[in-house]
């Protein structure tokens, strides 16, 4: 009985490695938040070290990245952050949801909802 379920997991986990799952790394800086605005180095570090993953259009992935259901995860993350603050989008936005966008981070900052704790 064990040694069945065994089998069938360890397939389940072969076969789940064919799905695909989008991959985040178009490096259109159009409308990236640095066009309009400055943002200065240090902040920029913090940026790019705990939030840039999910929320640019640009992931750096880690080796495990190609490793279902992890890759599954990682895009949905994605997905999720980039559709709710994308700063490679971030000018196209109209100049009141660019505002209450900042009072989000600073929000999501402040009660440590951000970056995810999965991520960190
Ligand atoms: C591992 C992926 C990941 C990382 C890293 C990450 N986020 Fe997020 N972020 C998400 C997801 C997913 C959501 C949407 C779900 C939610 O609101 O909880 C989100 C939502 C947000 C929102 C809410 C926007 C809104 O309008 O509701 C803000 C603001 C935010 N993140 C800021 C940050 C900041 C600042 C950092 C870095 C300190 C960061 N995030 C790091 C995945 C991430």
């Amino acid at each position: 009985m064990i040694k069945k379920i065994t089998l069938g997991l360890i397939v389940l986990l072969v076969l789940i490695q064919f799905i695909p799952a989008e991959r985040n790394e178009s490096n259109d800086t159009e409308f990236d938040i640095t066009k309009s605005y400055d943002v200065p180095d240090n902040v920029a570090m913090i940026l790019k070290g705990a939030c840039n993953d999910c929320h640019t259009n640009l992931t750096r992935y880690p080796w495990y990245s190609n490793i279902q259901p992890v890759k599954y995860m990682l895009a949905d993350h994605v997905n999720e952050g980039k559709r709710k603050w994308n700063l490679s989008t971030f000018t196209k936005l109209p100049l009141a949801v660019q505002n209450h966008k900042f009072e989000e981070v600073v929000e999501m900052v402040e009660e440590k909802e951000m970056p995810l704790p999965s991520y960190t």
